[in-house]
């Protein structure tokens, strides 16, 4: 975009225009003032000035031009905010370069659901006994619109009419899966007689919805519409585009288990809650959490559930660069039972006196339950401490493995002695691999690169056949992670070691904790992969040529097909060189 274009639409939006629509503000002299929509204050630091046509906090320094207001009070990109605003101005532009989302006919059709939910819950007469529950388990009108709930009658095919009389397509609804067909060719809607939770994108728009049963004994408590084109569930967080600004405001997201816990939070106080939607959380939803602040708090169930989540989510977490806390919630409630039991300033003390940092939390869990006399345990407790330290900076490193050092009882030394000690003869000396050469280096390093990411995983098993990797052990960890990645989108080093046999664990801890590219802890695009990828095709070849080579020396009638192959593969690893 031209410099021209956007002075032009900076100096055809008035700032105090603009800013009004999010900040209230009073004039004072020239400037107009207000309390600042980028972080928590009680005296009105916000100032705009009509005459420089900017607006700026005093405190905080945050603010701009028209443009870098709105992009920064929207979270949307700089040519985003421009192209909106000069839309508002009333500028032709000619070469626009951002298209309209394809999707914007499916966002209709779904926020018209949601809206004809919501209009149940207020307006039919089962809605009403949707409201007392809601009522009872303590949500206000104020709540209720907010998160915009609804209800979704028994009938059968409601929504279904309602869709059809304002023209929309049979097949776009069932495209987004709020309709389906049965057998005998009718439609009937997919929610009946549930509580409906809207969800939207982190650009607002809903894309997809979740139905709480009503009756305590139904074997299904929360049905989800299907995967669709516009509803992924790894990719989205519950009530993120809701809570923008105030998570802007606390400059922390919040992180729960579940719809209740995020609307009982916000009732009590604490309104930057997001919530992940039965799933584990993935990569995306942690960078969806990267691209608006950069400090998060877990606030998963207090179950033995919750707390694997929560140690499942931390290095997710921690590899977008997030400041990581956990809350812990005693006696194994959820944060809406807590709320629920002991009421909202209870609540909010938890944040402080029952937060922890991401290494303390996972130090007294590892910890918890086990008998640190059991020569299992112990080693279960040292190898989980010690992953989890591998990638931390130096003090947290020594500050960790005096504490296990001290827990297990033994000298500090050892915990670093460890790779000597492991690398006793679990497998016959004879039967170890020599000098690693390149060709293994490269093997082990594409281990590496499968643990690291599925996506890379799934590049070098497509390149690479089971029997090319020379070392056995090596090739039975590759089914391991293959079979693995089935049901994960994220590989768990914890959970995965778990899985192995001792030997495997054994060889695996050698090379993960030996390895330079595991703790430099770099990032691997699978261009990086093609280079360790030919090695180890051409290890495999060149085996297969000396095995050639000795069977056409040693018998007398050697066929051609032999010949022919040592050839060929004389030529191609020469073409390779
Ligand atoms: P919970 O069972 O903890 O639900 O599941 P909850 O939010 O605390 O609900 P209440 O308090 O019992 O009414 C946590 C989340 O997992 C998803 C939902 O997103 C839920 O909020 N979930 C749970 C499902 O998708 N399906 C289910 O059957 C259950
Ligand atoms: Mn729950």
């Amino acid at each position: 975009m031209e410099d021209k274009l956007i002075n032009e639409i900076n100096e055809k939006t008035a700032i105090v225009d603009l800013v009004s629509e999010f900040v209230s503000l009073s004039k004072r002299g020239k400037n107009f003032m207000g309390l600042c929509p980028f972080h928590q204050e009680k005296t009105p630091s916000f100032s705009v000035s009509p005459e420089k046509n900017i607006a700026k906090c005093m405190s905080c320094g945050e603010g701009g031009t028209p443009i870098n207001f709105y992009r920064k009070i929207k979270n949307i990109s700089f040519e985003e905010a421009a192209l909106e605003l000069a839309e508002r101005a009333g500028i032709e532009i000619k070469h626009k370069k951002v298209k309209s989302d394809p999707n914007t006919h499916y966002f209709k059709l779904m926020n018209e659901v949601a809206q004809f939910y919501q209009f149940n819950l207020k307006n039919s007469e089962k809605g009403q006994e949707a409201l007392k529950y809601l009522y009872q388990r303590q949500m206000t009108d104020e709540l209720i619109s907010h998160f915009k709930l609804g209800y979704a009658t028994g009938h059968s095919d409601t929504l279904y009419q309602v869709l059809k009389d304002k023209k929309y397509a049979v097949s776009d609804m069932i495209l987004l899966g709020v309709v389906k067909q049965a057998d005998d060719g009718t439609y009937y809607d997919l929610f009946s007689d549930r509580i409906i939770f809207p969800i939207t994108s982190p650009r607002g728009d809903v894309v997809g919805l979740s139905g709480r049963t009503l009756n305590p004994k139904d074997q299904v408590k929360y049905i989800n519409s299907p995967e669709t084109v516009i509803f992924k569930k790894g990719y989205l967080l519950y009530h993120l585009f809701e809570a923008l600004s105030d998570i802007r405001m606390s400059k922390q997201v919040v992180l729960y288990e579940g719809f209740f816990d995020v609307i009982s939070s916000y009732a009590a106080g604490v309104k930057n809650g997001v919530a992940t939607m039965g799933t584990a959380l993935t990569k995306n939803q942690a960078q969806l959490i990267k691209n608006v602040t950069k400090s998060v708090l877990i606030a998963y169930d207090g179950d033995a559930a919750g707390l694997k989540a929560t140690d499942h989510a931390i290095p997710l977490l921690e590899r977008e660069q997030l400041k990581v806390e956990v809350l812990t919630i005693p006696e194994k409630m959820d944060p809406d039972d807590f709320i629920k039991a002991y009421g909202p300033e209870k609540y909010e003390m938890l944040f402080g006196e029952y937060t922890l940092d991401a290494y303390a939390f996972r130090y007294h869990y590892y910890k918890q339950g086990k008998n640190l006399q059991d020569a299992n345990d112990m080693k279960a407790f040292r190898r989980q401490v010690m992953v989890m330290i591998q990638n931390s900076d130096s003090s947290i490193r020594a500050f960790y493995a005096q504490k296990l050092a001290h827990d297990l009882n033994i000298p500090v030394e050892s915990l670093q002695r460890k790779k000597s000690v492991q690398s006793e003869p679990i497998i016959p000396k004879s039967d170890q691999p020599k000098m690693i050469d390149k060709h293994q280096k490269a093997e082990r390093y594409l281990i590496f690169a499968m643990l690291r990411s599925k996506e890379a995983a799934e590049f070098i098993m497509k390149s690479l056949k089971q029997t090319d990797f020379a070392e056995t052990i090596t090739a039975a960890i590759r089914l391991k992670i293959e079979n693995y990645y089935e049901d994960h989108r994220e590989l768990d080093i914890n959970d995965f070691l778990d899985q192995l046999t001792l030997e495997q664990r054994q060889h695996m801890e050698n090379v993960l904790l030996t390895d330079m590219f595991w703790t430099n802890n770099i990032v691997i695009s699978t261009d990086e992969l093609s280079p360790y990828i030919a090695l180890v095709k051409e290890a495999n070849l060149k085996r297969r040529l000396e095995y050639l080579r000795e069977k056409i020396k040693n018998e007398d009638n050697v066929s051609d097909i032999l010949i022919n192959e040592r050839d060929q593969i004389i030529v191609l690893l020469k073409h390779n060189k």
